[in-house]
């Protein structure tokens, strides 16, 4: 069954007193057997929202793909692991961007996640200069043969995907329903054209931009639309569970 999805981006943001008191509020949330909610969450709130999860998925927003070593200030999957993450996220555009991420590190974070067995959202999404040259569905699918499409057809049940315009991030500028539907379908049929049918129908694509209470409902109608990653609206508990309500 193709799971509904609202996943929290925290991002660098949040004191540890927020961080419990939205998670609680999110623990109370009564949840269809197809929906899920989860906390992508700054490292050091992860133990802390472990020792208080009981439905909730509890992520990382990154990790370091060595296994340990001198890497000063870097937080190894073993770290994770060892806290019993459950889910982190990769490739995200501001870690591509801002921390310079290539395709062949994005990969290897992928292969090293698949490994250990955590579920992936992984985040496509075309800048804005790609999409006004209407060249964003071919920049999508090189995104997703260059990090994502080596992985074999039981690997790949691991991943939802996130597409996330780049454009439409923190900017208030969300992509319209028809925008978002389009690039979701495609990429649905991207995934079916490399694993088949029953695996494209499978899996979870969320939709990540300014996502809000206000648009949620519409965008979460689509037919392949699965959910949403959220930033700036997950911070507030309220709004957060307004999202969930539109899954
Ligand atoms: P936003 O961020 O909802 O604040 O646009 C989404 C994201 O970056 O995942």
């Amino acid at each position: 069954m193709r799971k509904n999805i609202v996943a929290a981006n925290w991002k660098m943001n949040l004191t540890k007193k927020e961080a419990l008191s939205i998670f609680e509020q999110l623990e109370e949330v009564q949840l269809k057997d197809n929906q899920e909610i989860i906390v992508f969450s700054p490292y050091v709130f992860l133990d802390a929202l472990k020792q208080k999860q009981k439905k909730v998925k509890v992520g990382a927003q990154n990790f370091h793909p060595a296994p340990h070593g001198a890497y000063t200030g870097k937080v190894s999957i073993n770290h994770l692991l060892d806290l019993e993450v459950e889910c982190v996220l990769i490739g995200h555009s501001e870690r591509r961007m801002l921390f310079n991420e290539s395709d062949e590190l994005i990969k290897t974070k992928i292969d090293v996640a698949v490994e250990n067995k955590l579920e992936i959202v992984f985040c496509c999404g075309e800048p804005i200069d790609i999409r006004n040259k209407s060249s964003h569905c071919s920049y999508v699918l090189q995104q997703m043969e260059a990090n994502l499409f080596h992985l074999d057809h039981e690997q790949i049940k691991q991943i939802s995907i996130a597409y996330e315009p780049v454009w439409a991030i923190g900017t208030g500028k969300t992509a319209t329903t028809e925008q978002a539907e389009n690039m979701h379908r495609f990429i649905r049929m991207c995934v079916e054209q490399r694993y088949g049918f029953e695996i494209s129908n499978e899996m979870s694509i969320l939709y990540g931009g300014s996502c809000n209470a206000t648009n949620s409902s519409e965008l979460f109608a689509c037919e392949n639309i699965d959910g949403g990653l959220i930033g700036g609206a997950s911070l507030k508990a309220e709004e957060l569970c307004k999202i969930i309500s539109s899954l």
